[in-house]
């Protein structure tokens, strides 16, 4: 069934209206640290005042068995039952964390997402994975449960880090180059760190709605999902490299450096025009820096997208274009040509 997604800046409106049609014993609101002070108050809903608050410190360290067992001991010495609800109101974290005590309490309860980071809105909240880090691993358990609802806003990024809003903004770069040309030059045409809530809104519907055409064709991941792994390949590889190194950078930025190297191996043996890559470097460079490797990096970039849990029978393995919104899955990468693409990211970026 589609994921019902409600695009407004009167949010609060909305979960009235929402909740006044639905059948509901018990409502809970799930926010962190910081939600819960910087927009909750902002939400101006009728029935939110209503509900029991379950506040969760911020950060991933927060997105673990302790704090989703937390929950769970709230709801239920809350007496909530199979006919409760519970509304997210976070970023990724709290509405992984918050969709997965959910989805588990009493085999699974009604959740509604709010999400209010830009990554949240445009990729978190929507298409039903919700989940856990466990065993130092990232969402090592998790479950596939789609929120009832999900009220997309852009109104609460004002009190987003500049950092949040570009890192965000990278996903939405990767949905539009999966879309087609005209979704690529309305998104390079934005401006990420302006302040356009309204505009922005609109270049998120169009975001969010080629996530939602590619889950809904493959809910639980068996194929076509995998489109939305472009530019993580390598973007995850970076990730990882920059926490050994002990500078951690924002998901987001790794994943704009590996859309640029994704983008250049699709020219190297897809024919990806040329002109596409040049806007999406320039845009890159601009907009995230540069990812500062050097060669004596490449080895272990290789070593790390060997493992990476997507990659299958330990080939590097990349979604690639042969031009915009025509994704080509499972390309294995060849060592040299991943070298190649590496160089040439680095001549664009550095
Ligand atoms: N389920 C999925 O398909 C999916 C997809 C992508 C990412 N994720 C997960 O999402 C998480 C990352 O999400 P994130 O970047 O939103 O991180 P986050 O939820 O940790 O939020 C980042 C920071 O911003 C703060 N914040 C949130 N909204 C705010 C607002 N409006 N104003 C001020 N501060 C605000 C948070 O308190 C936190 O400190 C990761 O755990 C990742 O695994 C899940």
């Amino acid at each position: 069934m589609p994921q019902r997604i409600t695009y407004t800046n009167q949010v609060g409106a909305a979960l009235d209206r929402m909740l006044a049609s639905t059948d509901c014993t018990s409502l809970f609101v799930i926010a962190d640290t910081n939600t819960s002070r910087q927009v909750l108050p902002r939400l101006h809903s009728v029935r939110l005042r209503q509900a029991t608050p379950i506040v969760i410190p911020a950060g991933e360290e927060s997105k673990g068995i302790n704090t989703l067992a937390d929950v769970w001991q709230t709801l239920s010495d809350s007496g909530a039952t199979r006919r409760s609800v519970v509304i997210n109101v976070g970023g990724g974290m709290v509405t992984d964390l918050g969709g997965m005590a959910a989805a588990t309490f009493k085999r699974g309860i009604r959740f509604v997402n709010v999400p209010t980071t830009l990554l949240s809105a445009v990729d978190a909240a929507v298409g039903g994975k919700t989940g856990i880090n466990f065993n130092g691993l990232k969402n090592e358990i998790g479950a596939f449960a789609p929120a009832c609802e999900v009220i997309i806003s852009t109104c609460f990024f004002d009190t987003l880090a500049r950092q949040e809003l570009r890192s965000g903004y990278a996903e939405m770069v990767k949905h539009a180059m999966l879309n087609g040309a005209q979704a690529f030059a309305d998104v390079m045409n934005y401006e990420p760190d302006g302040d356009e809530p309204n505009h922005l809104l609109q270049l998120l519907e169009a975001s969010v709605a080629v996530k939602q055409r590619i889950v809904e064709q493959d809910p639980t991941e068996q194929g076509l999902r995998r489109a939305l792994n472009l530019g993580h390949t390598v973007g995850h590889a970076l990730e990882s490299l920059s926490l050994q190194h002990g500078r951690p950078v924002p998901h987001g930025y790794a994943v704009a450096w590996g859309l640029v190297t994704e983008a250049v191996l699709s020219h190297m043996l897809l024919q990806f025009p040329s002109t596409d890559l040049h806007r999406l470097a320039t845009f890159v460079r601009q907009h995230y820096g540069t990812p500062g490797i050097t060669c004596d990096d490449y080895p272990t970039l290789l070593h790390l997208m060997h493992h990476d849990k997507k990659s299958r029978q330990g080939e590097v393995n990349c979604t690639l274009l042969c031009q915009l919104g025509n994704p080509v899955l499972d390309n294995v990468i060849a060592p040299d040509d991943m070298h190649t693409a590496l160089d040439i990211t680095r001549d664009y970026l550095d």
